[in-house]
């Protein structure tokens, strides 16, 4: 267990809490079969979650929004995971076409998904309409979060 632990939580039926890591409560899972995009991987609990399937063995996908930002991650977690088998892809949530292409070309070129984190969101950003001429956090964390859900298989 972590040595920092949330003073209100207590563990549940399996044992863990809100201070456990992904790493515990993954030990001992084989993942190497498994298919994974997790958004917004090139940040914070994404970044974490994606470096966690990848050192189970899942192959992870990584949408980013430019290349660029998802190969330094990938770069990063390759250094951290060594055999990690990692994919970027270029894709902004807030744009329903870019969603739309990203799982068209996710569809055509890698087997079955098999887990979706939709973990990227944008919060209390000042009112902005995106691309579509959508809210910006409501298009970014809501309509394309749907959309990856509906479009990958
Ligand atoms: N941390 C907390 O305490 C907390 C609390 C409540 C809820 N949450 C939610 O938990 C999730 C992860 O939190 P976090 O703290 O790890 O967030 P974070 O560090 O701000 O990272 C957000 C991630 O979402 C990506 N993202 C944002 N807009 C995007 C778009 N239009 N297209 C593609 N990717 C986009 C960012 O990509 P870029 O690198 O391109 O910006 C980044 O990878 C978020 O949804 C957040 O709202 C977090």
């Amino acid at each position: 267990m972590g040595l920092w632990r949330w003073p209100w939580t207590r563990p549940g039926p399996s044992g863990f809490d809100g201070g456990s890591t992904a790493e515990e409560v993954t030990a001992g899972v084989d993942a190497s079969h498994l298919t994974a995009i997790v958004t917004g991987a090139t940040n914070g609990i994404g970044k974490e979650t994606a470096r966690v399937l990848a050192l189970r063995g899942a192959k992870v996908i990584i949408p980013a929004r430019t290349l660029e930002s998802g190969l330094k991650v990938k770069e990063s977690l390759a250094d951290q995971v060594p055999e990690s088998k990692l994919h970027v892809m270029e894709m902004d949530l807030s744009s329903l076409s870019s969603v739309r292409s990203f799982a068209e070309s996710f569809n055509s070129s890698h087997e079955h998904l098999n887990i979706l984190i939709n973990n990227a969101g944008i919060m209390a950003c000042p009112f902005q309409l995106s691309k579509d001429g959508i809210e910006l956090q409501f298009a970014t964390n809501h309509l394309g979060e749907y959309d990856i859900d509906h479009s990958c298989q």
